[in-house]
């Protein structure tokens, strides 16, 4: 008796701590190291992801997942001290030619310089859809997030819960959208010196080498997820329209209030040091349909 009490009270403890652990994502379970021949490590029992890069290779890693749509966050921190030159990317991408993607690429620099954090969305293997911010905050010292909302109205860039970038759909101008090839969640930490700091002018000082991102607790728990061998997708085989209206599928259709849009609006206005519809000089034809409205 006593001990089926202390083992129930065990299980009662130990309860939480699984959910926690279910909730939070797991490294091996999740993703695949891709590349970078042991430079990328994970690490903690799945718990954290380490990406290094050093004058040999850089590294990275893919989920195993395909998505559809989703709500997808993961927090990272960035590689510290004299980052110039080196580029962690982390993107939603599909496959082929005609690809889809939307990309989060973080632009190293000099100690104490601000990194870039910059943003693009391509459509059909199309992008040319830059925008580029400074951060409030120093992203290497410590973990922050970095989430996407793709839903088939809109994409949204977030930090910290905070939306930067919102790129709707405008399929009805004309403008296509992400919404029938599934994506791969991926990142990389590779060299860049070519041109990620300053235009390419700082190089990457290799005697500080290896240089490391980490990330943790990711979260797909609100995706769909999509099976290639039964073209299903794990939301709803119906119509994404009606698989919202499933308890926890409310994201599929999920907009940003009016909170949220002063957000955008003040990290647009304080943040925002390049914004590709702006850039009349780089498009003398005009600028892209999507700009106009
Ligand atoms: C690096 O710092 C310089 C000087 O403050 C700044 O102009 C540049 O935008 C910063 N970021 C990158 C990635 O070059
Ligand atoms: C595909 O469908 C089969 C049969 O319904 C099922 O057993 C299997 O788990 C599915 N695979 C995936 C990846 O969803």
């Amino acid at each position: 008796m006593a001990s089926f009490k202390s083992a129930l009270s065990l299980l009662l403890l130990a309860l939480p701590l699984l959910v926690m652990v279910a909730s939070a994502g797991n490294f091996n379970q999740d993703f695949q190291i891709t590349w970078g021949d042991g430079r990328a490590k994970i690490l903690n029992n799945g718990q954290l992801l380490t990406l290094t890069l050093d004058k040999a290779s850089g590294s990275g890693f893919e989920s195993k997942n395909e998505y559809l749509f989703g709500k997808i966050d993961m927090q990272l921190k960035l590689v510290a001290g004299n980052s110039a030159g080196t580029v962690t990317a982390y993107y939603l991408r599909s496959e082929g030619s005609l690809w889809d993607e939307i990309d989060f690429e973080f632009l190293g620099n000099l100690s104490g310089d601000p990194y870039i954090l910059h943003t693009n969305v391509f459509t059909q293997g199309k992008g040319n859809r830059e925008q580029q911010f400074y951060l409030w905050f120093d992203p290497t010292a410590d973990f922050h997030a970095y989430s996407i909302l793709w839903n088939p109205q809109r994409i949204v860039f977030s930090v910290d819960g905070t939306p930067i970038r919102e790129f709707k759909n405008m399929e009805s101008i004309g403008v296509p959208f992400p919404k029938n090839q599934p994506m791969r969640l991926t990142s990389s930490l590779w060299n860049a010196d070519d041109w990620a700091t300053r235009g390419g002018l700082v190089k990457t000082d290799w005697s500080k080498a290896p240089f490391t991102a980490s990330y943790r607790n990711f979260n797909a728990d609100k995706a769909c997820i999509w099976s290639r061998t039964n073209k299903t997708s794990s939301c709803s085989s119906s119509s994404s329209s009606s698989s919202s209206k499933i308890p926890g599928n409310e994201w599929l259709t999920e907009d940003l209030d009016t909170t949220k849009q002063g957000r955008l609006r003040w990290v647009q206005k304080n943040y925002m040091i390049y914004n590709y519809c702006s850039d009349i000089k780089r498009f003398p034809q005009g600028l892209p349909t999507e700009c106009k409205s």
